[in-house]
């Protein structure tokens, strides 16, 4: 097992990763035809987008069958040769296990209906709004009830609050532990519970849209529909039950508001750079307040937001990726930023509900394709030279920028001992490295207390004359 303090994870969004059965859709079968490229990149292990059985009506974060892979991606059997075959290179693999709603097409919905949470009623019984759009609550025909659903219809919310719910749910997750899977995402933890009397949620004092949630859903402050204390126990009663497998939650928050993510499952997401602006002051500021956390997973991209190309641009891609795998903490790569892809169109409405397929496009592996041998599910983007084969051969790519951060990231211990903003220039220490940024579009003189650096690694040209370029990132360690 890699070191789990500081474990490099890449995100593998199975759709939009290989296809070898050629119908355009990524599977098990592809990703295992890649694990000799990932192991090259020098990663710990893979998170894998959601492979259970499902109507996709949330692209798998619908489940309908837990202990099941959906056969659009392959089986169990090519689960089991998945995980001999990563395991064999050393990478572990983790599942992305969606705990608090199933799809409307689960078994359990109509066999436990006490495992939902219901109210009888003429109206909503509340103003809880879905955060994809509309009430929380829809009509339930069959019975002239209303259920929850915090994301789409198709996805009612469980109740976590009936102990079978968590018995079931670890059981689920044994299945797999138990054929040898090392962990698990826990997605959208956060609205793991929600308000038992179900009291109406006040507005927002600060009505901010974040990511892709709807305005409407954003105007409200989410009280009682997130971030509900019982989380906490129930997590760490979660982690002590499966012996402390790894386990990484999903939460939105501030960095400075992750802490209680972390003592309970070990890992949380860090999203706030996903938030930041490209400059060293909003960068700096979230570095300065996480500065005491720990068991961060940081992310410049992930499937459900505008990929780093696109919302830094292209010229700071090679700054971002010195930045993500030189902070403490773990680190997750998204497939298809370590080669520069943007965001594209995405799909057809109403199949890309949220504009979200933006972001999800299949990875460029050769100049003319590579990903399938049929017409891929979303179009291939790569502009000139993003793909995998060309920066493989070419030692000056961002890959190789990647690959080498991943081996020299090895090398750096301890936490960010110091973090300094100057003009346009970000520069962090950790024990004896010292990282350096420019954000500014124009090159900026190394500062002073690192002018007697040993550069170990730099983005643009060598940074010989003391001058940093625009956009460029080095490492060094105090001579
Ligand atoms: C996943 C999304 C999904 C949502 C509901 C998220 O956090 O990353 O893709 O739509 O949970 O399960």
């Amino acid at each position: 097992m890699p070191n789990r303090e500081s474990l490099i994870i890449y995100e593998v969004y199975i759709r939009s990763f290989r296809d070898a059965s050629g119908d355009g859709i990524g599977d098990l079968r592809g990703l295992i035809a890649q694990l000799d490229y990932l192991c090259w990149l020098g990663i710990d292990g893979l998170w894998l987008s959601p492979i259970f059985r499902s109507p996709q009506a949330d692209m798998g974060y619908d489940v309908s069958n837990y202990e099941d892979i959906d056969p659009l991606f392959g089986s169990v059997v090519d689960l089991d040769l998945l995980l001999a075959e990563a395991h064999k290179r050393n990478l572990i693999v983790l599942l992305d296990i969606v705990p608090c709603h199933t799809s409307i097409e689960h078994p359990w919905f109509l066999e436990h209906k006490d495992w939902y949470i219901w109210y009888h009623g003429d109206a909503p019984p509340n103003n809880w709004r879905s955060a994809f759009g509309g009430s929380a609550w829809s009509h339930y025909r069959r019975e002239d009830c209303w259920y929850l659903h915090n994301f789409y219809p198709e996805q009612p919310q469980l109740d976590w609050r009936n102990p079978e719910v968590y018995t079931a749910m670890l059981a689920s997750m044994r299945f797999w532990l138990d054929r040898g899977v090392d962990g698990f995402r826990l997605d959208a933890v956060q609205y793991l519970f929600v308000d038992a009397r179900l009291r109406d949620e006040p507005a927002s004092p600060y009505p901010q849209q974040t990511g892709t949630v709807h305005r409407d859903y954003a105007a409200l402050d989410h009280v009682y529909t997130m971030d509900l204390p019982e989380i906490f126990p129930t997590l760490a009663k979660m982690r002590r039950d499966l012996s402390g497998k790894l386990l990484i939650a999903e939460a939105w928050n501030k960095v400075e508001d992750l802490a209680p993510y972390a003592e309970a499952a070990g890992l949380v997401f860090c999203f706030s750079l996903l938030f930041s602006a490209p400059t060293a002051q909003d960068v700096g500021a979230v570095l300065a307040a996480s500065s005491h956390s720990r068991g961060l997973v940081w992310a410049l991209s992930n499937h459900d937001f505008s990929r780093l190309a696109t919302r830094w641009g292209h010229e700071f891609v090679r700054l971002a990726a010195v930045l993500l795998l030189t902070l403490p903490g773990s680190a997750v790569i998204y497939q298809g930023d370590e080669i520069g892809m943007a965001d594209g169109p995405g799909g057809i409405v109403p199949v890309d509900r949220l504009g979200r397929d933006a972001f999800r496009h299949p990875i460029q592996w050769t100049p003319s394709g590579g990903f399938s041998s049929h017409e891929p599910w979303l179009p291939m983007i790569g502009r000139e030279g993003e793909d995998v084969q060309s920066q493989r051969n070419d030692s000056h790519s961002l890959l190789w920028l990647y690959r080498r951060l991943v081996h020299l990231r090895a090398e750096l211990h301890g936490p960010l001992e110091e973090v300094h903003v100057v003009n346009e220039v970000l520069w962090y220490r950790r024990g004896r490295h010292l990282v350096v940024l420019n954000f500014g579009d124009r090159p900026h003189a190394i500062p002073a207390p690192l002018s007697r650096m040993e550069a170990l690694l730099w983005t643009g040209s060598r940074p010989d004359s003391g001058l940093l370029p625009a956009h460029s990132g080095m490492v060094g360690t105090q001579s």
